[in-house]
């Protein structure tokens, strides 16, 4: 099979995680007699320096024309202490999300069973943990105008706003997940203070009457940051909007025992796009010491979503189990005796190349 795939690498580790997920894609290809072809496009600080443009039409274009965007990481020291900055490498990813209309972006929260001393919390409450968030990604109060600042300087406003017809859309998504998985479904919002979560509430009460198969739950997000770490085993598949599923989900991360492992897909109207939940990590980048197996796995994400081949999938998660086994892990995972982020990646694509799969 053809896959055409655009490589957005990005700013800080991005490019050298995105270089092991590629090696891993090239190596699943060779197994698989698929023929990936690659075309390469700039985002965020990096688009900046290059066009002034953190999402340059040309990227787009390229991510239109494709059938997967892999993604590494967006962000740059030089914007984040610069409030003033009048373009941002993170408006480059946000202009992505937008124009390619990815509405939902899904967070599988897994444990490794050989990783599982590693989490801070006790084995007992972490083994066998396993649920995804759907997190709604073009709207809310990352999108909402009016947004800005007095021309005294000494306000500042954000505004959050949801249509119905966008938590329609990402609910009946999460309900069919959830038909696929353990038929619970807990929507996280923060109706007792907020407008928007009351129409999401009435929203999912709607559409519940159509899965009737669904035990729906409704969770204050305060309530819902306590348990996900008090009680992660008790979720399936949780809903949310965008700024409470930003923030659950590095939360949920601790449980796998770093943030280095999650990845995440991005899909909606246009190509969808995969992409690790960590950030740019600048104080690593360059360093070839950065965790890659969030962006492989993002990469698993894709062959499942994507190209819907399964066992493609099913090999890379093979490969990073294997690679748990043989200890050739990252400083993130082993702080005693660290691999280097290009040692996972060889280790992943040996390992698929001799396998018997
Ligand atoms: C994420 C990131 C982004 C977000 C940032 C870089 C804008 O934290 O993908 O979770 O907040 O969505
Ligand atoms: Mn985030």
């Amino acid at each position: 099979m053809k896959l055409k795939i655009t490589v957005l690498p990005g700013d800080g580790i991005g490019p050298e995680v995105i270089d092991q997920a590629v090696k891993v894609v090239d190596a699943v290809c060779r197994k698989k007699g698929h023929k990936p072809e690659y075309s390469h496009g700039l985002v965020g600080a990096a688009a900046i320096d290059e066009s002034g443009d953190p999402y340059p039409e040309d990227t787009h274009r390229l991510c239109m024309e494709s059938d997967a965007v892999l993604f590494g990481a967006i962000g740059h020291p030089r914007f984040d202490n610069d409030p003033k900055a009048r373009v941002r490498p993170e408006t480059g990813l946000l202009a992505m999300r937008k124009k390619l209309g990815l509405y939902a972006n899904i967070r599988p929260i897994m444990t490794f069973p050989s990783l599982l001393h590693k989490s801070p919390l006790r084995k007992e409450l972490v083994e066998g943990a396993d649920f995804i968030t759907i997190r709604e990604l073009t709207g809310g109060i990352y999108f909402g105008r009016p947004q800005g600042r007095s021309e005294d300087g000494n306000t500042a406003y954000d505004t959050c706003v949801y249509h119905k017809y966008e938590i329609e859309r990402i609910c009946r998504l999460a309900f069919d997940f959830a038909m696929k998985r353990k038929k619970k479904l807990t929507m996280v919002d923060k109706a007792n203070v907020l407008a928007t979560s009351r129409l999401w509430r009435e929203t999912v009460q709607q559409l519940s009457a159509n899965y009737p198969e669904v035990e729906v739950e409704y969770m204050f997000v305060d309530n819902a940051a306590m348990q996900i770490i008090q009680w992660p085993k008790r979720f399936d598949v949780l809903v949310t909007e965008n700024m409470f599923g930003d923030i659950l989900t590095d939360e949920a991360s601790v449980i796998t025992g770093s943030l280095g492992l999650l990845p995440s897909a991005s899909i909606g109207m246009h190509t969808s796009v995969f992409e690790p939940i960590h950030g740019s990590y600048p104080s690593a980048a360059g360093k070839n010491i950065a965790n890659p197996l969030a962006a492989v796995l993002s990469a698993a994400l894709m062959f499942e979503y994507a190209f819907n081949l399964q066992n493609e999938a099913w090999l890379i998660r093979q490969a990073v189990e294997a690679s748990f086994l043989a200890d050739i892990v990252t400083e993130d995972i082993d702080t005693m005796n660290p691999a280097k982020t290009s040692e996972v990646g060889d280790l992943l694509a040996d390992w698929i190349d001799k396998s018997k799969i």
